[in-house]
C-alpha cells in the first residue's frame, strides 16, 4: 500500500464541528477515519461502499473472511440493512443502545458482501460516544469499523495506540483521549433461534437475559479444548495477542505471588526479561521494576480499561515473556479473562 499522511486531531469542544465535517467527507468519498467509542478506537469506512471496506483489511492486515460491524447512530437507521429487525432487537437496543452490545442479525441486499466476510449476517452496533456518533451521521450513517490496530495487535484504547498501527495507512485520526471501557464491545448474534453470545464484554450474559429471556454462550467460548469453532470468525485468531509469551497463574493469591516469583527468577537466570501483570492490591508481594500495576479489583473499569495498553507497553519495554495474575472481577471478570486467555494462548497454571 501507498503511505499517505494520516492527518491526526485532538477533538476539543471549541473547533469540534470542523473535524467531525472533514472526517464525514472523507468517509463519504471512501476514505479511512479512526475514531473513539467508549470501547476502544474503531477504524470506520463508509459500509455500504464494498471498495471503502476493503481498504479497511488492507490497513489492518485483516484477513477478508473476519467480518465487520456496522456503526449506526439512530434506530431507525436499522431497518435500512437488515431484512427485518427482530423483537429482541427492539428490546436489547431499548435497554442498551447506544452501548457497548453489537447485534448480528440477517442483512438485506444493501450492505456488500464486502462489509461481512461473505456472511448473509450483519452485526450493528450504536456506540455510546458523542464523537463517533456524530462523526457517523457525518460520514452518511453506516460506518463500518473494526477496533483500529493491526490485526493480532492488542485493540487501541488511545490515540496513540492506533498511530502506532495506523499511521501512513489512513487518511485521519479523530483523537478522543483515553476511552472508557477498553475492552470491545459484547457481541450477541439474533439471527437463528436461541439468541447466542459470541463475545463477551461489558454487557453480560445476565444483563441480557434479564431483557429478553434465555441467553446462550457460544460453545466455543467456554471449552477452550473443543474442536468447535465460534462463530464470530475474527474469535479464531489469536488475537489481543503481545509479542512476548504469556502465561496466566489462578489461585489463591500468596500463592499466585509465589509462583509469579519463582517463574521469574528461572527467567532472570536465563539472562530473560521478564514482566509481570498485577493489580494495585496485590503488587507489594511483587520485585518492583518489573510490574505493571494495571488497575484496582475496587473498580473493574481501571483493570479493563488499561489492560490493551499494558500489553503494549511491554512489547515496547522488549520482554521476553509476561506473568499475569487473573482477574476474575463481578460484571467484566468473564470479558477480561476471555481476552487475557486469548493474549496467553490458554496458557493457565492453577496453584
Ligand atoms: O467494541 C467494538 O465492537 C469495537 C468498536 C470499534 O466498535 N469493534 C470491534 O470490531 O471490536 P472487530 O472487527 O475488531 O471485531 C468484530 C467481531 C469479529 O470477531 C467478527 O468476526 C465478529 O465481530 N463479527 C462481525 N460480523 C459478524 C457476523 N455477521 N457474524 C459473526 N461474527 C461477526
Ligand atoms: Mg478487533
Amino acid at each position: 500500500m501507498q503511505a499517505m499522511e494520516t492527518k491526526i486531531v485532538r477533538i476539543k469542544e471549541d473547533h469540534e464541528e470542523k473535524w467531525i465535517e472533514e472526517a464525514g467527507q472523507i468517509l463519504k468519498n471512501g476514505g479511512l477515519v479512526a475514531f473513539p467509542t467508549e470501547t476502544v478506537y474503531g477504524l470506520g469506512a463508509n459500509a455500504l461502499d464494498e471498495e471503502a471496506a476493503a481498504k479497511i483489511y488492507s490497513a489492518k492486515g485483516r484477513p477478508s473472511d473476519n467480518p465487520l460491524i456496522v456503526h449506526i447512530a439512530d434506530f431507525s437507521d436499522l431497518e435500512k440493512i437488515v431484512e427485518e429487525v427482530p423483537e429482541e432487537a427492539k428490546k436489547l437496543a431499548d435497554a442498551f443502545w447506544p452501548g457497548p452490545l453489537t447485534m448480528i442479525m440477517r442483512k438485506n441486499e444493501k450492505v456488500p458482501y464486502g462489509t461481512t466476510g461473505g456472511l448473509e449476517t450483519v452485526a450493528v452496533r450504536m456506540p455510546n460516544h458523542d464523537i463517533a456518533l456524530k462523526m457517523i451521521r457525518a460520514g452518511g450513517g453506516f460506518i463500518a469499523a473494526p477496533s483500529a490496530n493491526t490485526s493480532g495487535r492488542p485493540s487501541p484504547t488511545m490515540a496513540s495506540h492506533v498511530a502506532e498501527d495506523m499511521n501512513g495507512k489512513i487518511d485521519m485520526i479523530l483523537d478522543g483521549g483515553s476511552v472508557g471501557i477498553g475492552l470491545e464491545s459484547t457481541i450477541i448474534d439474533l439471527s437463528e433461534e436461541i439468541p447466542t453470545i459470541l463475545r463477551p464484554g461489558f454487557i453480560t450474559q445476565q444483563m441480557l437475559a434479564d431483557v429478553i429471556g434465555r441467553v446462550e454462550i457460544d460453545a466455543a467460548l467456554i471449552d477452550n479444548n473443543s474442536k468447535v469453532h465460534p462463530k464470530a470468525p475474527g474469535m479464531k485468531y489469536r488475537h489481543y495477542a503481545p509479542k512476548a509469551n504469556m502465561i496466566l497463574i489462578r489461585g489463591e493469591k500468596e500463592k499466585v505471588a509465589q509462583k509469579i516469583k519463582q517463574l521469574v527468577e528461572e527467567e532472570l537466570k536465563e539472562g530473560r526479561k521478564p514482566g509481570i501483570l498485577c493489580a494495585e492490591e496485590t503488587a507489594h508481594l511483587y520485585p518492583e521494576g518489573m510490574i505493571k500495576k494495571i488497575g484496582t479489583l475496587r473498580e473493574e473499569l481501571t483493570i479493563s480499561r488499561h489492560l490493551y495498553g499494558a500489553l503494549r507497553e511491554f512489547d515496547e519495554e522488549k520482554v521476553s515473556s509476561i506473568f499475569s495474575e487473573t482477574f476474575e472481577t463481578p460484571v467484566l471478570g468473564t470479558a477480561i479473562m476471555n481476552r487475557l486467555m486469548k493474549a496467553a494462548g490458554h496458557q493457565l497454571i492453577e496453584v
